[in-house]
């Protein structure tokens, strides 16, 4: 069987059919899964029954892996997977779920908010890929939004008044707006905020999307409270029902996201119990600004 895609969400999102990932991918699988992601965005793979090692040659197959380590607050010997995924999940290296107060659960959550994956690097991330292991018995979905379509549905006005504006990106600002402050100095200077376009061109399809995140803290040359006021207008036109798809899990699925158009977030579900997906993630393709030093 080979590939074939089925659109789900409203504008964007498709689930796939015909990709076994416990295999080699053929090159026209690789294509056909790039053009895949070039015209839905997300693409939901079901009944992946993969591991760790199979979950890394298919990522690989895809483009070349972006490296996680240091952007949660796992110290490194705390790490539960190896240093090529980015635990997503509630648990520690035991393979039990954070004690509701752990500050490392604390400091996890903030993907709850809106926002695109390593928009806090310098170099922003392309694809992520999520896989399911176990899930918990309720909640736990993960939302994505179209942020191409949300470009294309702004005003012009609007239009000009983004096009060139470059915001500054931190886990410090997103993890603000849930009144977690209490990092340490080392923390802070390794969460240091990073520049990224509001309007960005995507590579392959030379389309223009918003570029948003909850990272997002400053624009360039505005006064703070007046780029988050806009920043926060801009998430709420781009995450309106017309533009997000809901993914409800189901142990095995594996969901693909380009980080270049569109967000996610994650959704709350009972604190005690495991929910454990694994990501790896494939590295943007550049800086979207000139960074100054
Ligand atoms: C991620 C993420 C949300 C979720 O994997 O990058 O934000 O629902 N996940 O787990
Ligand atoms: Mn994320």
């Amino acid at each position: 069987m080979s590939f074939k895609a089925r659109q789900i969400g409203p504008c964007f999102a498709a689930e796939v059919e015909g990709i076994d990932m416990r295999k080699p991918l053929s090159p026209e699988d690789v294509k056909a899964i790039h053009a895949g992601m070039d015209e839905y965005a997300v693409l939901v793979f079901h009944e992946q029954f993969i591991d760790d090692e199979q979950q890394l040659a298919f990522t690989r197959s895809l483009g070349e892996l972006e490296r996680s380590v240091g952007a949660s607050l796992r110290a490194p010997e705390d790490y539960r997977l190896p240093t090529t995924f980015a635990d997503v999940s509630n648990l520690d290296k035991e393979g039990k779920p954070f004690a509701r107060e752990d500050r490392r659960r604390l400091f996890a959550i903030g993907n709850r908010l809106w926002h695109s994956d390593s928009s806090f690097k310098v170099v922003p991330a392309k694809y992520s890929l999520l896989h399911a292991r176990v899930i918990p018995s309720k909640g736990g979905n993960t939302e994505f939004a179209d942020m191409r379509a949300a470009y294309d549905a702004l005003d012009d006005e609007t239009r000009t008044q983004i096009e060139e504006l470059i915001c500054e990106h931190s886990q410090i600002y997103s993890r603000e707006q849930l009144g977690f402050t209490d990092l340490t100095d080392e923390e802070r200077a390794r969460f240091k905020p990073v520049g990224q376009r509001l309007v960005r061109v995507h590579p392959s399809t030379g389309r223009k999307s918003l570029f948003l995140a909850s990272h997002a803290g400053t624009i360039v040359g505005w006064p703070v409270p007046e780029a988050r006021l806009l920043l926060r207008d801009l998430i709420a036109h781009a995450t309106q029902k017309e533009f997000v798809y809901a993914h409800e899990w189901r142990v095995g699925d594996l969901v693909i996201w380009d980080n270049r158009r569109t967000m996610h977030r994650g959704r709350p579900f009972p604190a005690h119990e495991p929910r454990d997906v694994r990501r790896t993630t494939l590295v943007g393709d550049g800086p979207t600004v000139p960074q100054h030093v």
